[in-house]
């Protein structure tokens, strides 16, 4: 299983340390949560802050934007070094022009679903994605409860992707441990978003590791 770790809860006094100890982890990647206090109701970090950790990682950027007009910041985003690009299903009314301009800026294109939002609605442009992120949780903090309905619904996805020959990879944000990492391993998630889990723990290099053997 692939894991990535979500910077919104590392120690934001420390971050060059926690990047680092990414870095020396077994995650595949590194996930950076953008809120706008709008389309959520909290406000994390913006594009400076992605700079400066670009700087640093060592690990490709997950860049998963909780804002409204993602539209906006796409070469932004592609100049803060992102791998992948997230945008919200529920903010994006021209989902397709969007993505093709991620594409067309040279990174992977990624599409986020609200736990409420049926996985149906990207049935017309799976195949056009790289990625799609389930929120296993209502966006905006980390450390809440998983909402069990996700397993279904990744399985649902999973179907799906399969069904319309989507290359997509599906990752799963939200309540992430081991144990709900590993229904999710097998309902056919191919990537794990984790914050509380790893940065609360005692060793989160070693829960990296035991969450990516999954
Ligand atoms: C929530 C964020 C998540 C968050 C997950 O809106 O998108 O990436 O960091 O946190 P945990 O793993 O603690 O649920
Ligand atoms: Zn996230």
């Amino acid at each position: 299983m692939k894991i990535a770790p979500s910077l919104l809860s590392a120690d934001f006094a420390n971050l060059e340390r926690d990047v680092r100890m990414v870095n020396g982890s077994e995650a595949a990647m590194l996930h950076l949560d953008v809120m706008d206090g709008v389309f959520v109701p909290n406000i994390s970090f913006g594009f400076p802050v992605i700079q400066s950790i670009k700087d640093i990682s060592e690990k490709p950027l997950d860049v998963h934007l909780m804002i409204v007009e993602p539209q906006k910041y796409v070469n932004q985003v592609r100049d803060c070094g992102a791998e992948y690009m997230n945008v919200h299903y529920e903010v994006c009314p021209h989902l397709h022009r969007v993505v093709q301009q991620i594409r067309a800026a040279g990174m992977k294109a990624a599409v986020t679903l609200n736990p409420a939002t049926p996985v149906e609605v990207l049935r017309d442009i799976a195949d056009e994605l790289d990625m799609v992120l389930l929120m296993s949780v209502n966006p905006g903090f980390g450390g809440q409860s998983f909402i069990e309905h996700s397993v279904e619904k990744t399985r649902r996805l999973r179907k799906l992707l399969d069904e319309t020959h989507s290359k997509a990879m599906i990752e799963i944000d939200g309540g992430v441990n081991l144990t709900t990492g590993k229904l999710l391993a097998d309902a056919g998630a191919d990537i794990l978003v984790a914050g509380s889990f790893v940065f609360a723990s005692p060793d989160p290099i070693s829960t990296i590791n035991q969450l990516s053997k999954l």
